[in-house]
């Protein structure tokens, strides 16, 4: 992947197992302190979800997660969740905070796109109505809106776009 790191920094993306449980659930529970705050939900599934569930989704197999090191340390973490034949949804982008705002998320985005199995046609996410930055970066990508469904006080913009390989 690319992105502006560090010089001399080792950029990996890799595919990542039970084995990284802890620091995955490190780095989203950082990382999702902001969307609990811009939608004022401390119930987020991000922040509540424990190490067991954590660990369950990580050992699915429909479910593949992207994680990238810096220098070993895990910096940004995605996973891709087969919906079914032909349809991928993206959950739990997410980069630590002392790393957002340098193209880490849009990269590993790209990058989980372009890894997706040859028959998804269309790659589907949400997130907060208030996330306004991600919404920008999800349009950057290609991602248009598709519908909104309430989550309680607020309400949750549907994105999809076609696959790039398909
Ligand atoms: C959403 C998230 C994953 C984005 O990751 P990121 O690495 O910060 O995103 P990027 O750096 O790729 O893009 C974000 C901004 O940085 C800018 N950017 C991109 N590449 C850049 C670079 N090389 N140098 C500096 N800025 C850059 C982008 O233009 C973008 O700017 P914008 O705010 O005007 O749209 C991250 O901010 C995050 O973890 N947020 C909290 C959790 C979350 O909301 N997850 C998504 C839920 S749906």
């Amino acid at each position: 992947m690319h992105a502006s790191g560090v010089v001399g920094v080792k950029i990996e993306t890799l595919q990542l197992t039970v084995a990284d449980a802890g620091e995955v659930l490190t780095l989203q529970r950082a990382a999702y302190v902001t969307e609990a705050l811009s939608h004022n939900d401390l119930a987020l599934p991000a922040l509540t979800q424990t190490l067991d569930e954590l660990r369950a989704e990580l050992a699915d197999p429909s479910c593949v997660t992207w994680g990238v090191r810096e220098s070993g340390r895990l910096v940004a973490s995605v996973r891709v969740r087969r919906v079914d034949a032909v349809v991928a949804e993206i959950r739990r982008l997410a980069v630590v905070p002392d790393r957002q705002g340098n193209g880490l998320g849009s990269a590993l985005l790209a990058t989980a796109e372009q890894r997706l199995p040859s028959e998804i046609t269309t790659v589907r996410l949400f997130t907060g109505e208030h996330s306004e930055a991600n919404l920008r970066l999800y349009s950057r990508l290609g991602y248009r809106e598709t519908h909104r469904t309430s989550n309680g006080a607020y309400q949750l913009v549907h994105l999809a776009k076609t696959a790039p390989s398909s």
